[in-house]
């Protein structure tokens, strides 16, 4: 009897043991998820801003900003810099004028796109983070074949079929100085990822946060267009492959079409990388290039890989110890009452 009784405490014991481990093993899961998702928060100024990279009021001068270079039909007003005014075949950009020296890195850009003409205008805006500082072209006011990320604010559409999508669109580009933008197409054979995004002519602020994690290869764009004060994100794609040293810029083009295209500010962060001890030097040569990978994966290799099917089978494990364990202890409990139950008779 008594080792009877005995076997049974420690077969309780150990079951419990044994669904501890499984809590303990699922809690370590999700904490392993969550260290990977810490940079799943809102894009905020996680890092500090690099003055030479930015472009903030009072944009003192009147024609000329330090750090960046006006070209084409833009031009600087107290309040902002106008890529294009709202007239018939204007190019215009800014570039910064310094490599851009950071693997971790995030730019909110504050803008404004509106014009006359509340039915037909055109045709949008670029951000490039480019090997070059380009030439005015015709790429939303920029060369073709350009090396790097290319974010395009496109509002008017040129192609209506298969690939179609909503106006305004934000669509990013990777490029290694290979490939063809095809305007008419709107690039959509090459965008790498993109979102519907009403931008233009609206009353609200318009903002947009570009985030890119060279040290995760991971590259995120989120909007704030409705004065929430909270970015939605537009996409956010790992396998994204830039080097350090390009240059940052914005250009423009008006055709037949046209808008004011405005920034009203651009703030640039340099956020704490996960190698902070790493140079930034080493990583010039890079290609740009992107496997369009959704984020569901990390490609990090020093961070554990678990997929929901393994989160879900620990859950479910978990469960079926969870009700062994009760019906074990509802099982011991209820031989226990009914020893008890016969001493009392006996
Ligand atoms: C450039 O990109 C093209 C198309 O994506 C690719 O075929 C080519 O191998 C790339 N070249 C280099 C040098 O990475």
């Amino acid at each position: 009897m008594a080792a009877g009784v005995t076997c049974s405490f420690s077969s309780a014991v150990f079951f419990l043991l044994l669904l501890n481990c499984i809590l303990f093993v699922s809690t370590n899961v999700d904490e392993v998820i969550d260290d990977g998702d810490e940079n799943d928060r809102a894009l905020g100024p996680s890092g500090y801003m690099k003055r030479e990279y930015s472009a903030i009021k009072p944009f003192v001068g009147g024609t000329s900003m330090q750090f960046w270079e006006m070209k084409g039909d833009s031009l600087l007003t107290d309040d902002y810099i106008r890529l294009t005014p709202d007239q018939q075949s204007k190019s215009g950009a800014v570039w910064n004028t310094l490599p851009v020296m950071v693997r971790d890195w995030e730019v909110h850009v504050h803008f404004k796109v509106q014009g006359q003409n509340t039915r037909f205008f055109g045709d949008g805006f670029a951000f490039w983070y480019t090997k070059d500082r380009s030439e005015l072209g015709p790429v939303f006011g920029a060369k073709d074949y350009h090396d790097g990320l290319s974010i395009f604010f496109d509002t008017y559409a040129n192609q209506n079929g298969e690939h179609s999508h909503e106006h305004p669109y934000i669509s990013a580009q990777i490029n290694n100085g290979t490939t063809h933008y095809d305007h008419d197409k709107d690039g959509t054979h090459s965008a790498l990822a993109g979102c519907t995004a009403h931008f233009r002519g609206v009353d609200a602020e318009t903002h947009v946060a570009i985030r890119y994690l060279g040290s995760r290869k991971r590259l995120t764009v989120q909007h704030d267009m409705d004065d929430e004060n909270k970015w939605a994100e537009c996409f956010d794609r790992y396998g994204v492959e830039l080097p350090t040293g390009y240059f940052l810029g914005f250009s423009s083009q008006t055709g037949d079409l046209s808008d004011n295209h405005d920034l009203i500010s651009v703030k640039f962060y340099e956020l704490a990388s996960n190698d902070a001890e790493d140079d930034p030097a080493q990583y010039l040569n890079i290609q740009p290039k992107a496997d369009g990978a959704e984020p569901e994966r990390d490609h990090s290799e020093d961070d554990k890989v678990y997929t929901r099917k393994d989160r879900a089978l620990n859950w479910f494990l978990g469960i079926v110890l969870v009700l062994i364990a009760i019906a074990l202890l509802g099982f011991f409990y209820y031989q226990k009452m009914q020893r008890d139950n016969m001493k009392r008779f006996y």
